[in-house]
This record gives structure tokens, sequence and C-alpha cells, in this order.
């Protein structure tokens, strides 16, 4: 059982969570993950280590409400509480070197996922410029965290509600006209990814994803997460879950990410009607 220290509401149906988990804080890297159970009969999510203490003894997660598992936690689980089990640190650690100056960008809940990263690479000395957004303002969260990580912080919203108006990828185009980036790290949604990579190809520089993809096992053995990188099978759980962006083909990624759907929305029309009796 993991004791669930402190929780808070982060932004529009996204928590953060410190839990305890001392072995895990102190074994893991930036661009990790566990896998979580919360209960004996929960199914396994997999999450990104977005922070550890190592004097507390506890990792931080930011969990976005997306289906049954994530919404039952996000709802039925609280301060001083425990969830059954979990697994980590899983998967490679981000690459962080001092590479000059790069940029980090985060959707949605990926925001959280850059935070450890960009901290890592500002202390390896390089120039970091993040680029977060979400579709209104209130779904953007950690805006302080990132911009004590980062030399300069741009925020975009889909509807302008905060900083400009845009999608993520329009700001990278912008910054990539009058900065010499020289690696870039994009973590968010599929189509997000997919339309940063794109511009990253424009300008020639080099541009890193985290690929979500469904996990089971998260250790190489079940193939739930495999993905195609540059034409060959490769497991996202192991392998990555970083890749370069211009090795993924990300319609096939944005494919096997949908093929659960009836099943998701039955467990969760299941559970929301198991709340309401
Ligand atoms: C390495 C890794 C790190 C992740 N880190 C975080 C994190 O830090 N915070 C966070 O909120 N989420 C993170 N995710 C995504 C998270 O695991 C999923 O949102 C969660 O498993 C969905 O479970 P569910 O039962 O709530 O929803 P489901 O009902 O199972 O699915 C709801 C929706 O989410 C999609 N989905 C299902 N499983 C995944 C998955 N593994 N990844 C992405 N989308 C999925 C489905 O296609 C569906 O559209 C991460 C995923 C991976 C692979
Ligand atoms: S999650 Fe099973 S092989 Fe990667």
């Amino acid at each position: 059982m993991r004791k669930i220290v402190k929780k808070s509401k982060v932004g529009d149906g996204v928590w953060e969570y410190e839990l305890e988990a001392p072995l895990i804080a102190e074994a893991s890297d930036p661009g990790q993950f566990v896998i979580l159970r919360l209960h004996e009969k929960g199914e396994r999510i997999p999450l990104t280590i977005a922070d550890t203490s190592l004097e507390e003894g506890t990792i931080t997660i930011v969990v976005q409400s997306a289906g049954k598992s994530t919404i039952e936690l996000n709802q039925e689980y609280f301060e001083g509480e425990a969830i059954h089990d979990l697994a980590g640190p899983l998967g490679n650690p981000s690459e962080i070197e001092d590479y000059g100056t790069v940029a980090l960008i985060g959707g949605g809940v990926g925001i959280a996922l850059i935070y450890p990263i960009a901290r890592a690479l500002r202390e390896a000395g390089n120039h970091v410029i993040s680029i977060i957004g979400a579709q209104s303002a209130d779904k953007l969260f950690f805006q302080d965290r990132i911009a004590e990580v980062s030399d300069e912080v741009i925020v975009t919203t889909d509807d302008g509600s905060a900083g400009r108006e845009g999608f993520t990828s329009d700001a990278l185009r912008d910054l990539l006209e009058s900065e010499n980036v020289e690696k870039s790290w994009a973590i968010g949604p599929v189509m997000m990814m997919k339309v940063c990579q794109e511009v990253a190809e424009e300008f020639d520089t080099e541009l890193i994803v985290s690929l979500n993809t469904i996990m089971v096992d998260g250790t190489g053995m079940c193939g739930g997460c495999r993905v195609n990188i540059n034409g060959e099978t490769r497991f996202a759980c192991v392998d990555g879950p970083e890749f370069p962006g211009s090795a993924v083909d990300f319609d096939l990624l944005a494919q096997r990410t949908e093929i659960y759907e009836e099943e998701e929305e039955c467990a969760l029309d299941e559970f929301l009607e198991g709340e309401s009796k």
C-alpha cells in the first residue's frame, strides 16, 4: 500500500498527488514513469514522475481525468488514504546534456510532464524556453513552477482566454523563426506532438516526443505499447517512452490508442452507474 501524503487540485479535472515511495524517489530520473493500481482489481495506469522529494521520500504525479481509472483516483482517493501498489521507475530517462538553447512544449497534462525535464536541462546549463498550452485558462496549471525552471515561458490557449490565442505548435513555429533552438521536446496529445514534429521538420531541428501509448505490464512482456519507429516495432515502455519525433508513425499511434474505446466507455459507464446508486 502507498500512502497519499498530499493531494491538491491544480486545474480543471487535473490533480496533483505526493505519494510515499522513498525507493522510487531515489532511483528515478526525469522522463521516467510509474505504473499504479488503485486496488487489487484495478487496471494498471502509467503515470509520469513529475517530481521527487528525497527528504520526504515521495514522488509527485499529476493526473488528468481521462476515463474510468483516472476519474476513480481523482474522485475517490484522498489525502491520508492509500493506493494499492506502484511499480517503477520505468522507461528510459530523458537525455540531459548541455545543448545550448532548448524548447520544451507541454500541452494539457503534458505541462506537468515537461517540468522535471526542463529543470534538469536548466541545471545542465541550457537556455530553456518553455511553451505551455491548454484549451482554455481554467485548464492551465503549473505556470509558476514552469517559470522557475525556464528562462522564458510562452503560454497559449486554443480560445485565447490566457496567453496568446492558438496552439503550442504555432508558438513553436514563431520561436524557431526567431531563435536558434538546438533541440526540443514535445509532450501532450498525439495530434499536438505530430504537428510540432511537422514544424520542427520545416526548420530542420531535432524534436523528441514522449509516447503515451496504451500500456499493461510496462516491462516489455505484453506488446500493448508497441509503436512503429522508423518502420520497426518498438515497445514504448522499455525502448521509450521518448523517441525522435521524426521516427514516429503518429497515425498508427493515434489508431492504436483508440482500439479499446468501446471497452473503456463500458467501464466508465459501469463506474458512473455504481456512483449514482
Ligand atoms: C508513459 C506514460 C506516461 C503517462 N503519464 C501520464 C501522466 O503523468 N498524467 C496523466 O494524467 N496521464 C498520463 N498518461 C496517460 C494515462 O496513463 C491514461 O490517461 C490512463 O491510463 C487512462 O486510463 P483510464 O482508465 O482513466 O481511461 P481509459 O478509459 O482507459 O481511457 C480514456 C482515454 O484515454 C486514452 N488512454 C488509455 N490509456 C492510455 C494511455 N496509457 N495513455 C494515453 N491515453 C490513454 C484512451 O484511448 C481513451 O481515449 C501516461 C501514459 C503513458 C503511457
Ligand atoms: S506495456 Fe507491455 S510491452 Fe510495453
